[in-house]
């Protein structure tokens, strides 16, 4: 019974041609959004930019859920209706960051160790109530091989803690959404990246096997195969899609029903290139290909946005654009033409 519910939002989540909208910014992150388009970040403020950005019209033909953060999941919109009841009320399913956010695994250390299955339970269960149907939890591995990062004991520790969390959230009926991010800041190469992808997702799936998560109602967020932000040279789109489909048909079980990208800072066009090209390149796959990006749909909206009323509707627009745009690329028919048409 618990099975069927959870493989069925894992399904929905990923159904062609949707992707999730993450919305899920901690009260820091969206200071730090907010703060670039000087606007102050409160209770208020950031409820209002929330409701624009959920009241984008038509925005359930191609974002299926939106992740939600603990603040907001119990924020209502300006006539009162609950975020999360207007948004399934919408055709959006609802979902929530349960992480605690990542601290140094160890004193001193370059390296992170995402917390908060204390508590879980009970998190889990008032989220139930509010209405989420998925969760998500995201682990950061560090690329620096100056200093031998990531460790042994990074990859362990995260993907044990990945695993234990997806396997409560299924208890609870709800999707855990299994984000191991590698991150894309440093100097490495693309090829690096590919290693160090390919060992995380490997301890990740031995830890999701061990602790018995039922695959098919997962969703995977990982980064794409890709050049350090620093690296002198910078893979072309083809390579990104190619290698990231390599180490993903390598490491993902065919019963996962679908694997989201996170953006991770790519720009917003390089993130829907790259998600086209890998469905454009490769039909056969056994999963899903989608998005769940964060900066990559919001950032024209929040930029345009401004903090002023007669802004929001340009906003929306924009986030609108992105979305179809991202939706485009599920089925690899985007072109970067399509950037210059009134959508
Ligand atoms: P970005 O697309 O901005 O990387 O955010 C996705 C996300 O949810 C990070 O946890």
């Amino acid at each position: 019974m618990t099975k069927n519910i959870v493989n069925e939002i894992a399904k929905k989540l990923c159904l062609s041609p949707k992707g999730i909208l993450a919305a899920d910014e901690s009260t820091n992150t969206i200071k730090k959004r907010f703060d670039m388009i000087d606007v102050e970040s409160n209770f208020e403020s950031r409820r209002s930019y929330r409701e624009l950005l959920f009241k984008t019209r038509n925005l359930n033909e191609f974002i299926s859920g939106i992740i939600l953060y603990d603040e907001t999941i119990k924020q209502s919109t300006s006539e009162g209706i609950p975020f999360p009841k207007y948004l399934s009320e919408n055709g959006i399913i609802p979902g929530i960051k349960v992480d605690k956010g990542a601290i140094p695994l160890d004193k001193d250390s370059g390296e992170k160790f995402t917390e908060g299955l204390d508590g879980l339970n009970k998190r889990l269960e008032e989220y139930k109530k509010l209405g989420a149907e998925f969760t998500k939890w995201r682990a950061i591995i560090n690329i620096d091989l100056s200093k031998n990062y990531p460790s042994l004991y990074c990859l362990e520790a995260n993907a044990f803690m990945l695993a234990r969390y997806a396997k409560t959230v299924q208890d609870y009926e709800m999707v855990p959404i299994v984000e191991p991010e590698v991150i894309m800041d440093g100097i490495h190469t693309i090829e690096d990246c590919y290693e160090v992808t390919s060992s995380t997702l490997k301890k990740v799936f031995e830890q999701l096997n061990l602790h018995q998560v039922n695959l098919s109602g997962i969703l995977l967020k990982p980064n794409m195969v890709i050049s350090g932000t620093k690296c002198e040279e910078q893979a072309s789109i083809e390579k990104v899609a190619k290698l990231t489909v390599q180490c993903l048909t390598e490491h993902v079980p065919k019963d996962v029903p679908g694997i989201v990208f996170l953006s991770g800072g790519q720009s917003n066009e390089k993130a829907t290139l790259h998600l086209n090209e890998m469905n454009k390149l490769f039909k056969d796959l056994p999963w899903k290909l989608s998005f769940s990006y964060g900066r990559a749909l919001q950032q024209p909206s929040i930029s345009s946005w401004k903090g002023e009323e007669n802004n929001i509707k340009i906003s929306q627009d924009a986030l609108f654009k992105r979305s179809k745009l991202n939706s485009s690329a599920t089925s690899g028919v985007y072109s970067p033409n399509d950037e210059h048409q009134m959508l």
